[in-house]
């Protein structure tokens, strides 16, 4: 190991120090070479929305017992990883406030450089757009894409399973992360069973709809109460829907936070008749929110519904599921 740590600093060091261009390398590039280390490696982070979260109750580790089904969707954050002279890592970010080493992305670095003794520097260059604190994931996103980046681009002796366990203690979403695309998440989110990525045709153009607020999501886990739990019967029955490519109806979709978050947000409330109000057959909260999602079988009624929302001031993303890996999605009707 020893040796092979001192190869890599000292690679890139070099590297870096002959004033090499930036080289815009990819996981899928063909180009990809086992001694082929640049100087900067760019990414893309992706947000997930909640089909389904059930809490099954509160374990004694005060983390909650869930089944979820989550899917990536095309709203992405970009993340450059430069190479650096100096043993440490720093952030540049469009969203200054995010700049500081509690940032998720700083902590997966350093997580990775700890585990295997790394005194490569680093500065990670974070382009934002999915919004923050919304129940998006872009925060768990971004982790996981630091952990994968660093192991693609650096060339790391580690296995899917040190990865796994690094980013089950980095939050409980960021494993999910790993894989993207559609799957079950249950203990207390890191338990992944990927699904075959079967989507409803009717449900292919989502909207996303950010009310103006930031939401804590230990403060929404910490206002359930005991009716809010379920059997987690609602995530298996989406899970089974999709993977028998059955029509899925609004009322299989299920969140057990909703009920304390629109209580507790009155601007949550407010969206949610709002999206109603403008043309949509159902709505529902994405993991702790206050995101609210929708979907719609034709361009041309997501993009008036968001129209609609937009004039009357709501932020509104229109998007559609993706699997960040390049899998092919499976439409069915
Ligand atoms: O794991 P993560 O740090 O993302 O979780 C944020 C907070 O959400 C936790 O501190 C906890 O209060 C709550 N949480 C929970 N049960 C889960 C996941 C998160 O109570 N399964």
């Amino acid at each position: 190991m020893a040796s092979f740590v001192e190869w890599l600093d000292k690679f890139c060091i070099s590297r870096h120090n002959a004033g090499m261009n930036y080289a815009h390398s990819t996981p899928h590039s063909p180009s990809y070479d086992r001694h082929m280390v640049s100087n900067a490696y760019i990414v893309q982070s992706y947000a997930k929305i909640n089909l389904t979260l059930d809490v099954l109750g509160k374990r004694s580790d005060g983390y909650h017992e869930l089944a979820t089904v989550m899917q990536t969707v095309d709203l992405y954050d970009t993340l450059c990883f430069v190479a650096t002279d100096e043993d440490r890592v720093s952030i540049s970010c469009n969203q200054p406030e995010l700049c500081n080493d509690e940032n998720l992305v700083v902590r997966a670095a350093h997580a990775i450089r700890k585990r295997l003794n790394l005194t490569q520097g680093l500065l990670i260059e974070l382009h934002k757009c999915i919004p923050v604190a919304a129940g998006l994931g872009g925060g768990s996103g971004n982790a996981a894409a630091v952990l994968q980046a660093l192991q693609r681009w650096w060339q790391l002796p580690l296995d899917a399973r040190e990865l796994w366990s690094m980013a089950a203690e980095l939050g409980s979403d960021v494993p999910f992360f790993l894989s993207g695309g559609l799957a079950l998440c249950e203990g207390r989110g890191e338990k992944i069973t990927p699904l075959e990525l079967h989507w409803p045709l009717a449900m292919r153009w989502l909207l996303l709809i950010k009310p103006a607020i930031a939401v804590s999501t230990a403060r929404v886990f910490r206002n359930l109460t005991v009716n809010d739990y379920s059997t987690g019967a609602e995530s298996r029955t989406v899970q089974a829907a999709l993977q028998s490519k059955s029509p899925l109806r609004p009322t299989d979709l299920h969140n057990s936070l909703e009920r304390g978050v629109v209580e507790q947000y009155p601007e949550v409330a407010q969206a949610r008749n709002a999206v109603l109000d403008a043309g949509a057959d159902y709505v529902q909260l994405s993991g702790s929110g206050p995101t609210l999602f929708t979907s719609f079988s034709t361009l041309a009624t997501a993009s008036q519904v968001q129209q609609r929302l937009q004039t009357q001031g709501y932020e509104v993303y229109l998007t559609r599921p993706i699997h960040s890996g390049g899998d092919e999605i499976q439409f069915f009707s």
